[in-house]
């Protein structure tokens, strides 16, 4: 039997204790003043929380997880399912448990004074004590808790504190997100000191039309309020008026508690410059609590944007403008941490974003580091502040259980006490995946009265009926909902809500497929503004090879090109010995761990390109503005000109003074060469000053038109020149080390394998053709060789035509896919090349990798790229590296000799080191062994890459049709 009520209370299998002990949320800022906890602390980890406390201490670092520090105790992953049986509320006997324990010399000056400890968050139960006296409780693993310790500390003396955390209980079946489990404490931890009597609590309102009004309240710690004691505040210096009739610090006024002060402060700023997030425009607010003589008792700053958020109609409008949300959904995540994100790292986040045309975040699934929405009202940012409520596994029985009532209620009220001033705050969201019950509306009752400046949003609630205006969700949220059910609701007439996905195009692995067809219907359809994609990260963490450690904090093995260092791997579901896991579900985002961009980013910045080519006219070019609030002062650009004979010319560009929505033309820059072939006009625009987010000449954007189409050119056949075949009918050419032939499958992408087609063509046996010649015809200077690919689903006929022209062998191809073959990876050539060719140079589309349904934006051009840099490095290696759109390339050496190839068409082309067999070999990328030469894939057709491993599948028009496909293509040494 434990002594310590705190143990014997055994608050992790209790859902109705939220908290024990735990101060009030609110939104003061304490930043000043304060004596900082982290560092090292004592630590010890018990295998369960009724466990005795023993006499050997390790060390742990503050903040961070026990999990990534050296403890048996490892990262498991799983998504849906709870990583234990137990039903809510019970939790597993065998509970690590991280006893942190370390002494804390309060300052003599705080002698008097109200003295808090806050810690930043601690996963899933904390349990405060000290010098051995319990403190309190607390639960709610993103917030965090603040204990009174005056007269519990002693002062200008040396103190213990411990913060006991317990890993599994009650509060975990609410916590059940997508995503690493781990222990500790995952947030800084620290000391800070008030006057007794104090601000409690500061709410600013700060509209579009320049009104603010701030409403204080102050709280003594030891009973009445003395008489006299007020509030001022100041807005950039100007002071703010005292609403007089709220005032109730007056001992008169006999609404006036004796315990609570409430003030009401007010101002109107005349020409305000509002907020948004392309000018996140932020004004300093300073509020002070002052003593009757004046002396000033407390202060809080505060970083005020004026805008207002509603919803008319089914539009959410800022500041009266229906903006489109380009947003991501972001975790906390750190590679070497796991939890613990660092304001620089935060920052780093929020600046990719912005490179990359983004300008909303969901803070999937729980509040984020408070940093966070510093940073999203600085850079600008629209944020979803989402509920630590993720109760999957057990969704239906929670939602409705009232034990787990006050946890709902609390959750979303502490995160709107803690937020609620931050202009990038423009929506509260309920949490994820927890059914929809009257827990959640009982939640939904609080925000409404406490806060009705913001829209509630909850997907739950949302999907019971986009339309219904009485579920708890203003916004019409779908996850993964096709694209054609959003644009049928919207075009249904029934529709009355705005509709913005709170999930689609999921990230996994080589993917986002459709991405711009989204992005068309989303800017052309009223109803249709935006979403979130999943994810921003791929959470895996650095990992030794040699013994599975997880690398850890401080550690290295961090690279910047998306790959672990040598020795190292990404670690995902499984990799940590875990028997019950998701795998690589968990690695679903736009950026590698290390923040490296993955391809879909420039895509992505394409789509939201603010300045773009409308069209072309014999005028010129018609440039239009498509941002809410800006105009286009902050940019400027340089016109290039590329012809398919190599040339590219370049001038720079003047934009002309567009508001937003507005268009203008001017004059085409180029006289159009009459030679050259194809000829394609770039706009490469950048920024002309530094933006907080880029330094000046920073791509913002390749908006791009067609000047001039190809003109084709039929090859000239030389009868008296031969092309060699070997006795299997392969071509022999001494560039090439596997002669071509056919192909039909890809190393399939996340998408390919939980989507189902991989299994298939698995089935069909397309990753194990059997090639068989029928026929071989010699003619001079042509070759025709007739060959069948025979596979489960039947065979699939091959022509290969060789013929000699100046210089090279042309190869017209043709392959007959039986009508079994509905739906395969793809149709084309596969070839490989002697070693040394190290450099690939293309006329195509570039310079980053893409796919037919992910393929916006990348412009035609000359592209030249290291043959090593060609492939993604997608953490379960997969299909990667493919380049759309390619006219012609060269393959090269440095001392230039090497291969060209002339296609007949623009078509997919991959050239990788790997062959697609190489890539399904492995689980790991450090487990490839790139080849010497390269490994060439010329594709007739392509299959679209979807997002099918959660969320819709490609569409038709990028499927692989059966019958016939032909392509050609010219093989020239150089
Ligand atoms: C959603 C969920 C996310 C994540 C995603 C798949 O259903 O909200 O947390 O699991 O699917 O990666
Ligand atoms: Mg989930």
């Amino acid at each position: 039997m434990t002594d310590d009520p705190l143990i014997a209370l055994r608050p992790w299998e209790a859902p109705e204790v939220t908290s024990w002990g735990r101060l009030p949320m609110n939104a003061v800022d304490r930043r000043s003043g304060v004596l900082p906890l982290d560092g090292d602390w004592r630590f010890q980890l018990l295998p369960a929380p009724d466990a005795p406390v023993g006499g050997s201490w390790s060390s742990a670092y503050v903040p961070g997880a026990w999990t990534v520090q050296g403890t048996d105790d490892l990262p498991r992953y799983t998504n849906v399912r709870m990583p234990f049986p137990e039903y809510p509320p019970h939790s597993p006997a065998a509970n690590p448990t991280g006893v942190y324990e370390r002494e804390v010399d309060v300052p003599a000056e705080w002698a008097g004074r109200r003295i808090v400890l806050q810690v930043g968050a601690a996963e899933s139960v904390l349990l405060v004590h000290v010098d051995g006296r319990p403190v309190g409780v607390s639960k709610d693993s993103h917030l965090a808790a603040e204990f009174d310790l005056t007269g519990r500390v002693r002062v200008g003396a040396r103190s213990v504190v411990r913060l006991t955390v317990i890993k599994w209980s009650d509060a975990s079946h609410i916590e059940d997100q997508d995503q690493w489990w781990h222990g500790g404490i995952t947030r800084s931890v620290l000391l800070y000191a008030t006057d007794p009597l104090h601000l409690a609590d500061v709410t600013v309102r700060a509209s579009g039309s320049g009104k603010l009004r701030v409403d204080c309240r102050a709280r003594d710690a030891g009973g009445a309020l003395p008489e006299g004691w007020y509030v001022s505040g100041e807005l950039e210096g100007q002071p703010l008026t005292q609403d007089e009739e709220f005032d109730r610090f007056n001992a008169e006024d006999e609404r006036v508690s004796d315990f609570l002060g409430e003030a009401r402060l007010r101002t109107v700023v005349e020409d305000v410059r509002t907020w948004n997030a392309e000018t996140p425009e932020l004004y300093s607010l300073t509020v002070r609590l002052h003593r009757a003589d004046g002396t000033v008792a407390d202060t809080s700053r505060h970083r005020t944007g004026f805008r207002d958020v509603e919803i008319t109609g089914r539009d959410l409008l800022v500041n009266g403008e229906r903006i489109f949300v380009r947003g991501v959904n972001r975790h906390d995540f750190h590679p070497l941490t796991g939890r613990t994100v660092s304001y620089d790292d935060m920052r780093a986040d929020l600046i990719t974003l912005k490179r990359f045309g983004f300008n909303a975040i969901r803070t999937s699934h729980y509040p984020n580091d408070p940093a966070l929405y510093d940073l999203a009202d600085e850079l600008g940012f629209y944020v979803v502040d989402e509920a630590d409520i993720e109760s999957h596994d057990h969704a239906h029985e929670i939602a409705d259980d009232p034990r787990y009532l006050h946890a709902f209620v609390d959750r979303v009220s502490r995160m709107v006490l803690r937020d609620k001033n931050h202009p990038s705050v423009v929506i509260w969201s309920l949490g994820n995946e927890s059914d929809y019950g009257a827990n959640h509306d009982a939640a939904a009752g609080w925000v409404r009265r406490h806060d009705p400046t913001r829209p509630i949003q909850y997907e739950g609630a949302a999907k019971l009926d986009w339309a219904d205006p009485s579920v708890a969700s203003d916004i019409a949220c779908p996850m993964y909902a096709s694209l054609e059910e959003c644009v049928a609701h919207a075009l249904s007439g029934r529709q009355t809500k705005p509709l913005i996905w709170c999930e689609y195009s999921h990230a996994m692995g080589n993917s986002n497929g459709t991405l711009a067809d989204h992005w068309a219907a989303i800017e052309s359809t009223p109803g249709l503004q935006g979403g979130f994609i999943w994810e921003f990260w791929d959470h895996g963490i650095l990992q030794h090879v040699n013994d599975g450690r997880p690398v850890g904090r401080g550690g290295v093995g961090l690279h910047d090109n998306g790959v672990a260092a040598p020795g190292h791997r990404w670690a995902y579901g499984g990799d940590f010995g875990e028997l019950l896991h998701d795998g690589a579900f968990i690695a679903d985002g736009v950026v590698f761990p290390d923040r490296t961009p993955k391809p879909v980013m420039f895509e992505h910045r394409e789509i939201a390109a603010p300045v773009r080519i409308e069209c072309f006219r014999h005028e010129g070019i018609v440039l239009g503005n498509h941002q809410h609030f800006r105009g286009l002062a902050w940019l400027t650009g340089d016109w290039e000109l590329s012809l398919a004979d190599g040339r590219t010319l370049t001038s720079p560009a003047e934009l002309p003074d567009l508001r937003p929505g507005e268009t203008a033309a001017v004059p085409l820059p180029f006289e159009l060469p009459e030679e050259g072939g194809e000829a394609w006009l770039t706009l490469r625009v950048t920024t002309a000053g530094d933006e907080p987010w880029a330094t000046r000449g920073t791509v913002v954007c390749l908006p791009q038109v067609r000047l001039r189409e190809a003109v084709p050119q039929a090859p000239v056949m030389l009868k008296n020149r031969s092309v060699e075949v070997d006795g299997d009918g392969l071509l022999v050419h001494p560039l090439l080390t596997c002669a071509p032939t056919l192909s039909l499958w890809r190393a399939p992408t996340d998408n390919d394998e939980l989507g189902g087609m991989a299994p298939r063509w698995r089935d069909w046996g397309l990753d194990a053709l059997v090639r068989k010649v029928t026929d071989v015809r010699q003619s001079p200077g042509q070759v025709t060789v007739h060959a069948e690919y025979a596979c489960e689903a039947g065979v699939v006929r091959h022509l290969q035509v060789f013929t000699a022209v100046e210089g090279a062998i042309h190869v017209a191809e043709s392959a007959e896919l039986p009508d079994e073959l509905d739906d395969v990876a793809r149709v084309g050539s596969v070839f490989e090349t002697v070693a040394g060719l190290d450099l690939m140079e293309w006329y195509g589309q570039g310079p980053w990798e893409s796919y037919p349904d992910r393929a916006f934006g990348a412009p035609v051009g000359h592209h030249s790229v290291p043959v090593d840099e060609l492939f993604t490095p997608y953490l379960r290696p997969q299909e990667s590296g493919g380049r759309h759109g390619v006219r012609h390339f060269t393959l090269s050496a440095p001392d230039a000799t090497g291969l060209a190839v002339v296609l007949d068409e623009p078509r997919q082309v991959g050239v990788s080191r790997y062959r697609a067999a190489d890539l399904t070999g492995v689980t790991h990328h450090d487990e490839l062994v790139p080849r010497a030469g390269c490994v060439v894939h010329i594709d007739a057709a392509h299959r679209g890459l979807g997002t099918a491993s959660c969320g819709p599948d490609t569409t038709a028009s990028y499927l692989v049709a059966p019958g016939v496909h032909r392509w050609s293509w010219t093989l020239r040494a150089l």
